[in-house]
């Protein structure tokens, strides 16, 4: 599957390519991490490859998304703004009873073929949240999906303040969470970031050192071995094979072509330096045990 990059500088390895097709995607945290450079940084990537962009914002009007790109040093923004290429809507989360009532049409209109679509912040919107706007964020979620692939960033010391239930919701939902921190303190770790999940594909599980540069935006540091972590191995195709010599010899014709599959899937994805023997022992003795 192709991946959507984010455009964060060292973060698309460590999520094994970038975010899923379609997807909605959370990134975590507290005030001043990056999370609306984050957004900006993700858009434009997609803007300056021919996708197209809608930016939701509850604080930023169309001229100041235009001042922040330029604070950070970049220029393009406003060309793809006026070749409608990309839209930016303020709005104020008290106008908002229905997410997707509401949301779902503006942002519609704002779609061509291959969108990115950036909710800064979710946060206000889902804050008086009771049932039946917590069952319009599944829905608000399922539409964005078939819209295109999404970044919503949502506001950390909301979860600490009551109702949790409610606004762990749309953390619940999404596809990916990305947590920022700011510690403040010590040089190299002052700012971290940590892949909290990654539906459907092998990621980093570390905590990554990142900083914000003027001009390049968000950039994650990994090591090494960090980021051969996440690479799959190749070194165990011959495992793999002798596993699927023995499926095509003993499965049952109605399993061979399933377990093979699964075989194949694994052998490409195998990311852990240790050999696959056990793992493989362990699924031949279980898929094929009622058979010998
Ligand atoms: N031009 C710049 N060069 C370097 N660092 C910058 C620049 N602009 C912003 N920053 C850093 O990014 C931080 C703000 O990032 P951003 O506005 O994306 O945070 P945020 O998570 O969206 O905050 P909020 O929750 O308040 O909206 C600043 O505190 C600063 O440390
Ligand atoms: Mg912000």
């Amino acid at each position: 599957m192709k991946k959507v990059k984010t455009g964060i500088y060292g973060l698309d390895t460590l999520l094994g390519g970038g975010y899923r097709p379609g997807s909605v995607n959370a990134v975590l945290g507290t005030t001043g991490v990056g999370k609306t450079i984050y957004g900006i940084q993700y858009i434009l990537y997609g803007l300056n490859r021919g996708e197209n962009g809608v930016y939701i914002s509850v604080e930023m009007t169309e001229e100041d998304f235009i001042s922040e790109c330029e604070q950070m040093g970049w220029k393009e923004a406003e060309t793809y703004i006026e070749n409608n290429k990309l839209t930016v809507h303020q709005v104020y989360a008290e106008d908002t009873v229905f997410l997707v009532k509401d949301l779902i049409g503006m942002i519609e209109r704002g779609c061509g073929e291959k969108n990115r679509i950036v909710i800064d912040s979710l946060t206000p919107f889902i804050f008086r949240s009771d049932t039946k706007r917590r069952k319009g964020i599944a829905e608000f979620f399922r539409k964005l999906r078939y819209l295109g692939t999404s970044v919503v960033t949502l506001e950390e010391p909301f979860l600490n303040t009551g109702g949790f239930e409610n606004s762990a919701v749309p953390i619940l939902l999404s596809d990916s969470v990305i947590r920022l921190q700011n510690v403040g303190y010590g040089e190299l770790f002052s700012r971290t970031l940590r892949i909290v999940k990654h539906r459907g594909s092998h990621h980093g599980e570390g905590i990554y050192p990142y900083y914000i540069e003027r001009g390049l935006g968000i950039v994650v540091e990994a090591s090494e071995s960090d980021i051969k972590q996440v690479m799959p191995k190749k070194e165990y195709s011959k495992e793999f094979k002798q596993a699927i010599d023995i499926v095509k010899k003993k499965a049952p014709e109605n399993l061979r072509e399933i377990l093979i599959n699964r075989l194949e899937e694994s052998s490409t994805s195998w990311v852990r330096s240790e050999s696959p023997e056990d793992t493989l022992k362990y699924f031949l003795e279980s898929e094929l045990g009622d058979h010998e």
